[in-house]
């Protein structure tokens, strides 16, 4: 058996101080256990005891805009378990003319034999069709049961057929994810900054203002209703975007929202750094202003927001980002940040956010929506033994020089942070010890 024992365990009746032990890689108990011979015993004194924290949103081996990115399923999840991240829910994309079971299929070979945490898929339905309308039923029994639509980008669905999908979906008990952008707007505002000669990063977040977000929010929710079908709006960025969410809630709807660490820290001044830096920062929805993070930070503290993902998506600096240095709009989209969101959101929020706040936004509601509570997002016995043991007293500065994230840069470089995982476990196996990994690479795929 493994026992962690000394620690304050964060579970769904409260704070415990207590032990809890493991065994088959299943939590066993949670209470006083006198160790026996052979047992491992491992210290968590001074430190919260979690259950493994879910990265509802990251996109990894996932070729796009004529690349693919930087980090793959075996350094994408070591960076994850590093930064006490115990399962990753990634995105399975069907390509156009490609069916959805297939690109299940590819993505699970993606990611065998070479995850050191827990991966699930979400489907992104890109090629809506009698087959794929077909194909869901098989998809929810391959584990299946979230999904995600593009409103922008050449993977965008049209509005009819955003609806037909969550239509389909409702009696699955599925739930849509959507990137909330009016891709035909971005188009021609693109167009309108490249012909006035504006061609470098800071042409990409005028090009895709937060009216671009708020009017696809309002789209979706309003597909969402008219279906009767969960709709979770994804990477949310703006102030305006939220006031949409809030007056569908108004109107009795269930909307879920995730939105990420970048989005509640750095602003869109990022993109006017010297020379070419500020294609680092080139994600979308793009960073915002100071006014739109100070009102997703209170909505945050005020339980507006579900989740909180990473939607890591990594391109090298030196040579990915480089392929939009004379056009802002072909820089990929994307920036890096698995291994960060424990330590990052720790930062931002401090004691305004207590161990259960931060339980719920990065464990517990990713569980609970993507369909794999109470076995993963709570510490419990009988749940897969998934857990971040978590001293924030280490103080830390995170440098790209010495993360483990496959990638030349990170949008938080020299930012000094408070809190590291001391020991994390995924189904029972310690898979990092002080934000190192160990040899062991015991991920599974979560069929749920
Ligand atoms: O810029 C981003 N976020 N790229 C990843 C794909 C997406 O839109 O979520
Ligand atoms: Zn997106
Ligand atoms: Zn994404």
């Amino acid at each position: 058996m493994i026992i962690i024992r000394n620690g304050v365990l964060i579970t769904p009746e409260g704070r415990k101080e207590t032990s809890l032990a493991v065994d088959g890689g299943r939590i066993v108990r949670i209470g006083p256990v006198e160790p026996g011979p052979g047992d491992q015993v491992y210290d968590a004194a001074g430190c919260y005891v979690y259950p493994g924290f879910i990265d509802g949103h990251t996109h990894l081996d996932l070729e796009v805009a004529g690349t693919v990115t930087a980090d793959d399923f075996e350094s994408g999840t070591r960076a994850a378990v590093c930064g006490g991240t115990t399962c990753v829910v990634d995105f399975a994309t069907q390509y156009k003319g490609d069916t959805v079971l297939h690109a299940l299929e590819t993505w699970k070979k993606k990611a065998e034999g070479r995850s050191h945490a827990n991966v699930a898929f979400h489907m992104a339905i890109c090629d809506w069709n009698e087959r794929t309308r077909t194909d869901l039923a098989a998809l929810r029994e391959a584990g299946v049961m979230s999904f995600k639509v593009y409103m922008a980008y050449d993977t965008a669905l049209t509005d009819d057929q955003i609806l037909e999908v969550l239509e389909a979906i409702k009696p699955l008990g599925g739930i849509l994810g959507c990137h909330c952008e009016n891709g035909a707007l971005v188009t021609e505002l693109q167009r309108q900054q490249l012909a006035t000669g504006h061609t470098a990063p800071w042409a990409h977040p005028l090009s895709r203002p937060a009216e671009v977000e708020a009017e696809a929010i309002n789209r979706f929710c309003y597909l969402g209703r008219l279906a009767g079908t969960p709709v979770n709006v994804v990477h949310l960025s703006t102030r305006l975007g939220l006031e949409e969410i809030r007056a569908a809630r108004r109107r009795g709807q269930t909307v879920y929202v995730e939105t990420c660490p970048q989005y509640l820290l750095l602003d869109e001044s990022r993109y006017r750094e010297p020379g070419f830096e500020g294609a680092k920062y080139v994600c979308s929805p793009p960073l915002r202003t100071k006014e739109d993070i100070e009102a997703l930070r209170l909505a945050v503290l005020q339980g507006e927001i579900d989740t909180i993902a990473t939607d890591h998506c990594s391109f090298r600096f030196r040579d990915q980002k480089q392929a939009g240095r004379d056009d802002f709009t072909k820089i990929p989209n994307g920036a890096p940040g698995i291994e960060h969101r424990l330590a990052v959101m720790m930062k931002i929020f401090g004691d305004d956010l207590d161990p259960a706040g931060y339980c719920r936004l990065m464990s517990e509601n990713p569980a609970k929506l993507f369909g794999m509570y109470p076995r993963k997002g709570a510490l419990l016995e009988g749940s897969d033994a998934d857990i971040c043991v978590w001293d924030p007293n280490v103080s830390w500065t995170i440098r790209a020089e010495s993360m483990q994230q496959n990638v030349d840069y990170t949008p938080y470089e020299g930012m000094a942070v408070s809190g590291r995982p001391r020991f994390v476990f995924v189904n029972g196996t310690l898979a990092a010890k002080d934000g190192m990994p160990t040899e062991a690479m015991a991920g599974r795929y979560v069929r749920r």
